[in-house]
């Protein structure tokens, strides 16, 4: 990405006419199903091909239950519009990033968001800490929990596609991410009003955009948004709009996958615009390898004309450093290109 202006946010945004493309949406209910059936084949391969070109694609017909989606708008809804006090008293720390946050920085400039972040139960592994939940007595917890566990399910089926689309075995990364990945979910609220314009921090950095762009750091990124729009992903030279679909999820590969498909699979830089008109939700899951993964490019992939692009990345290693980027400048946030051979 060296040849590229640094300020990316300065590109255009494709509007009109050709320019405007859209990024795939996929019927995965033959993967759900058997992903090593002759049926899945065809939408492995539309997956394949849109990692390839995007790094983006939506899914439908995932086998989320609507129900439990509707839920999960609800109590995150009702979770925001709390009193600031009491989200606050949630807030993450630098030891224990999970819970509430309002000032969280991408490559150091400011987002306009808030956001709530919860992964699997008990300890983990990474940052030896625990979910810090609300104390109010509402579903929230209960229904948060499932809708994990449901995108967990659907993350796994996309991976399995991920590694027939590589030509390895559908199972090939399952005992990477079965029982202990270290996947988190991210409640997003980009708020028309900018969430810290009545505090009295001093020289605070504005905050222009709903994130900044970036890359998410793990496997793959399954993301649920709502019908407000604002999420972008940046592809030859112009910014694509990644335009809301009724009942779709949006699914985008991360660092850990660029490095596994040894730069087959690129991990899409993306954005959120910030909000000017209208509050915007989205819910991303973000997949991740359990702590001791040692990410490096995979077999099939590796060949004497294309060999491995990247050293071994020791993930628990990779998040921890991502992470304190995220929380405050604590000076460049590493990036895979350190990793590069
Ligand atoms: C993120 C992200 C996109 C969105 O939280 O990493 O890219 O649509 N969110 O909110
Ligand atoms: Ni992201």
């Amino acid at each position: 990405m060296a040849e590229l202006q640094t300020d990316l946010d300065q590109y255009p945004i494709a509007e009109s006419g050709d320019l405007v493309e859209k990024v795939p949406v996929i019927d995965v209910s033959a993967i759900i199903t058997d992903s090593s059936s002759p049926a899945a084949r065809d939408a492995i391969d539309r997956i394949a091909a849109a990692c390839k070109e995007w790094g983006f694609f939506q899914v439908i017909n995932h086998g989320v239950p609507k129900g439990l989606v509707n839920a999960t708008w609800r109590e995150t809804d009702a979770f925001f519009h709390q009193p600031a006090e009491v989200k606050e008293s949630i807030m993450r720390s630098r030891e224990n990033p999970w819970g509430y946050y309002n000032n969280e920085l991408t490559k150091n400039q400011r987002d306009k968001k808030e956001v709530f972040d919860y992964t699997t139960d008990g300890v983990d592994p990474i940052y030896e800490s625990e979910n810090r939940w609300p104390d109010v007595a509402t579903p929230f917890k209960t229904t948060m929990s499932d809708y994990r566990d449901a995108v967990t399910k659907l993350g796994l089926s996309l991976l399995e596609a991920f590694c027939v689309g590589l030509d390895l075995p559908a199972d090939f990364m399952r005992a990477d991410f079965e029982n202990d990945h270290t996947g988190f979910i991210r409640l997003n609220y980009y708020p028309v009003k900018d969430p810290l314009a009545h505090s009295n921090i001093e020289n605070m950095p504005v905050a222009d955009l709903g994130v900044h762009h970036h890359t998410d750091a793990g496997a793959l990124t399954v993301l649920m948004q709502d019908d407000v729009g604002g999420l972008q992903v940046f592809k030859d030279g112009f910014w694509h709009d990644i335009p809301p679909v009724p009942d779709a999820f949006v699914i985008n590969t991360g660092d850990m996958m660029q490095v596994w498909s040894n730069d087959i699979y690129q991990a899409a830089i993306h954005r959120v615009l910030a909000m000017e008109q209208k509050d915007r939700y989205s819910i991303p899951f973000f997949f991740n390898p359990s702590a001791a993964t040692e990410v490096s490019p995979l077999p099939t992939v590796v060949t004497d004309e294309r060999p491995a692009q990247y050293r071994t990345i020791n993930w628990s290693d990779f998040r921890g450093k991502r992470t304190d980027g995220d929380y405050a400048d604590y000076g460049p946030e590493v990036q895979i290109a350190q990793y590069r051979i």
